[in-house]
C-alpha cells in the first residue's frame, strides 16, 4: 500500500462517506469478514466519527460457497453467514447506511434486497486504495449515469460494432436500465466504490460478439490474447470459436454444465474517465475487484449469467469489458470507436 497513510485514508473514506450524503447522527454499520482489509475498517470508522455519525462495526464470518473464488470476483453469493444470522440482517436493515468492506459483496444475493428493501443505503468497496483515490467519484458523475439510463429506457435498440466485426442487436424494451456512480446516497440505493457505468439487462439479443485481444475476462482477470467471436441467437450464446481464449472460454461453459451459463445478462458502457486498462496487470489480482476494467469511459461491458428479471440466478457470471466498440441507442451513439459521447 504505497504512499498510502492511516491518515490519507482517513480523508479518503471522509471524502466518499460526504458524498453518500452520511451526516451527523445516522446510523452508520461498518460490515466486515475477518479478511477483510482492516485498515479500511479503522478508516471509516474514524471517518464515519468525524462526520458524526453513530458508526458500528459488525464482522461476520467469512466464506461462500460459490463455484468461483469468492474473492473479490463479482460473482459471488457474498457471506451466507448473514443468510444464517437474521440478528445480521436485521441489524443492517435498521442502519441508515451500511459500508460493505467484505471481500465479495452482496450483489446477487437475496439479503440484498432485503436490505434495500428496509430503506437503507448500501456502499461496497473492495478495492486497492490507490484504486480508490483515483476513481474517488464526483456529484456530477451520478447526473451522467442519469442521462445514460434514461436514454436507455426511452429506447428500442441497443446497437453495437466494432472493426473486430462485433455486430449484436438488442431490445432494450422492459430492460431495466440502470447505473453505478460510486455513490450510494439515496435511501434503498446500492452503489460500488469506484464504478461509474450505466447498463440495461436485455431479454433478448442476436448477432455477433468479437472479443478482440486486449479486451478483458472477468472474473479471470485476464487479457484477451487472440479474438473470440460469439454468436448469439435469442440472447442465448449459441458457439464460440476462435483461439487460445476461446478454448478457455469453451472450457468455462462445459465445465459450468450451466445452460444459465450461455445467456447474456446485463450490458452497457463505462464513464469512469480515470480507470486504469493496466491497473489489473499491476496488482496481485485477488487484491483487486477490476472495477477499472468494468468502469473505463468508454468501455462495452456486456456480461453473461445471471439475470434477475428473467428469474436466471446463476452465479456463473463472466463480465467482459471491449476497448473500441461503438454502441449507439435507437442509432444515437453514446460510444463511438471507444470514445465516450458525453448526452
Ligand atoms: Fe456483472
Amino acid at each position: 500500500m504505497p504512499n498510502f497513510t492511516a491518515a490519507d485514508l482517513v480523508e479518503l473514506f471522509r471524502q466518499e462517506l460526504e458524498l453518500c450524503k452520511v451526516t451527523q447522527g445516522e446510523e452508520l454499520v461498518i460490515l466486515s469478514e475477518p479478511s477483510s482489509r482492516s485498515e479500511y475498517v479503522e478508516a471509516a470508522f474514524a471517518a464515519g466519527q468525524q462526520l458524526g455519525a453513530r458508526v458500528l462495526q459488525a464482522t461476520l464470518p467469512g466464506g461462500s460457497p460459490v463455484p468461483l473464488p469468492s474473492s473479490r470476483t463479482g460473482s459471488g453469493a457474498g457471506l451466507t453467514s448473514l443468510d444464517d444470522s437474521p440478528l445480521a440482517l436485521s441489524l443492517l436493515q435498521g442502519a441508515d447506511m451500511v459500508l460493505d468492506l467484505t471481500n465479495e459483496g452482496f450483489i446477487h444475493t437475496e439479503s440484498l434486497g432485503k436490505i434495500l428493501g428496509a430503506g437503507t443505503r448500501m456502499l461496497f468497496v473492495a478495492d486497492p486504495p490507490e484504486v480508490l483515490a483515483r476513481n474517488l467519484p464526483t456529484p456530477e458523475d451520478k447526473a451522467l449515469v442519469k442521462a445514460g439510463a434514461a436514454l436507455l429506457k426511452s429506447g428500442g435498440e441497443l446497437r453495437v460494432t466494432s472493426k473486430s466485426g462485433t455486430e449484436l442487436v438488442a431490445d432494450l424494451v422492459d430492460s431495466h436500465p440502470g447505473f453505478q456512480c460510486g455513490i450510494a446516497d439515496d435511501p434503498g440505493r446500492w452503489d460500488h466504490w469506484p464504478s461509474t457505468m450505466v447498463l440495461a439487462w436485455p431479454k433478448t439479443s442476436q448477432g455477433r460478439i468479437v472479443i478482440a485481444s486486449g479486451d478483458i475476462l472477468l472474473p479471470f482477470k485476464t487479457y484477451v490474447r487472440d479474438e473470440i467471436v460469439l454468436t448469439i441467437e435469442g440472447g442465448r450464446i449459441m458457439d464460440v470459436s476462435g483461439g487460445g481464449d476461446a478454448r478457455l472460454l469453451q472450457i468455462f461453459f462445459d465445465d459450468a454444465d450451466d445452460e444459465e451459463a450461455r445467456f447474456l445478462s446485463h450490458m452497457g458502457w463505462g464513464l469512469m474517465t480515470r480507470a486504469d486498462w493496466f491497473a489489473m496487470a499491476l496488482y496481485d489480482r485477488e487484491s483487486l475487484m477490476g472495477m477499472d476494467a468494468r468502469g473505463l469511459a468508454g468501455n462495452f461491458l456486456f456480461s453473461t449469467g445471471p439475470h434477475p428479471f428473467m428469474d436466471r440466478h446463476t452465479y456463473n457470471h463472466l463480465d467482459i469489458p471491449m476497448r473500441g466498440c461503438t454502441v449507439e441507442v435507437d442509432g444515437r451513439a453514446v460510444v463511438d470507436a471507444g470514445r465516450l459521447i458525453e448526452l
